[in-house]
């Protein structure tokens, strides 16, 4: 895997529609991000389509449930040969220590990301939740969890990604989403950051989706981020 890559993100219904954004994109993406709303459509069509492609794909499924069950998901997940697949960092040690085997024992190269506290979630959720620390500590205590437990790398905001990175250590993976190009439209992300800024952070993969997709030449949309990641990245 070279060190960064754009994961373009296939926020779209059907594997029709996945077909000719990946079509209308050509090779300026390798990368791809399957995400529930997609796979539990149109799953296993979408992947076979995306390998036949040669494309990598970033599989979102947020696996968290009991260790046993998450380990046998991700053995069944591991037949579409995904390169990344995430899990919740909140399922706790025992259960990403059993993603982790999963892989380790079907020889596989996928590698594991945990999500630590979703974006989505503020001070006064985690207070019902019932956790006290601020959200960047529970973020960071969660990400050495996941990596203590096997995981090879975390899903993170671009804000986050450089502490995550003191704390982790050059080889964590980093893949952040949250990206807009500047001038971009933001969407309904509220706390972005550009391409540049998340590879200078630490982060080894860029998720963009609207940017990308949304565009009225998505080709030359996703090209154009390439350029100011390999910009920053040499710099
Ligand atoms: O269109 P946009 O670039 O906002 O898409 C970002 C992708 O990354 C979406 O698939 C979204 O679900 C995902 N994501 C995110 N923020 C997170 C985690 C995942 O935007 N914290």
């Amino acid at each position: 895997m070279e060190n960064h890559a754009l994961i373009v993100a296939l926020d779209v219904p059907s594997s029709r529609e996945a077909a000719e954004a990946v079509a209308r994109i050509g090779d300026a993406v390798s990368f791809y991000k399957v995400g529930l709303e997609l796979f539990l459509a149109d799953g296993p069509e979408t992947l076979r389509l995306l390998r036949g492609e040669g494309k990598r794909v970033f599989l979102d499924l947020k696996l968290h449930d009991i260790p046993r069950t998450v380990e046998r998901a991700v053995g069944s997940c591991l037949r579409w040969g995904p390169d990344l697949l995430t899990v919740h960092a909140q399922g706790s040690s025992a259960m990403v220590e059993a993603a982790a085997r999963a892989v380790r024992e079907a020889g596989a190269a996928t590698r594991i990301l945990a999500v630590t506290v979703l974006t989505s979630l503020d001070r006064s959720d985690l207070d019902l939740l019932g956790v006290a620390r601020p959200v960047e500590e529970q973020v960071l205590a969660l990400g050495r969890l996941a990596v203590g437990a096997g995981a090879h790398g975390l899903v993170c905001s671009p804000r986050e990604a450089g502490a995550l990175r003191k704390a982790l250590g050059p080889d964590a993976l980093l893949v952040t989403p949250g990206v807009r190009p500047a001038g971009g439209a933001l969407g309904d992300q509220k706390r972005v950051a550009t391409p540049a800024d998340a590879i200078r952070a630490g982060a080894t993969h860029l998720v963009v989706g609207r940017p990308v997709l949304g565009a009225p030449d998505p080709r030359a949309a996703a090209l154009a981020i390439r350029e100011e990641m390999a910009a920053a990245a040499g710099a």
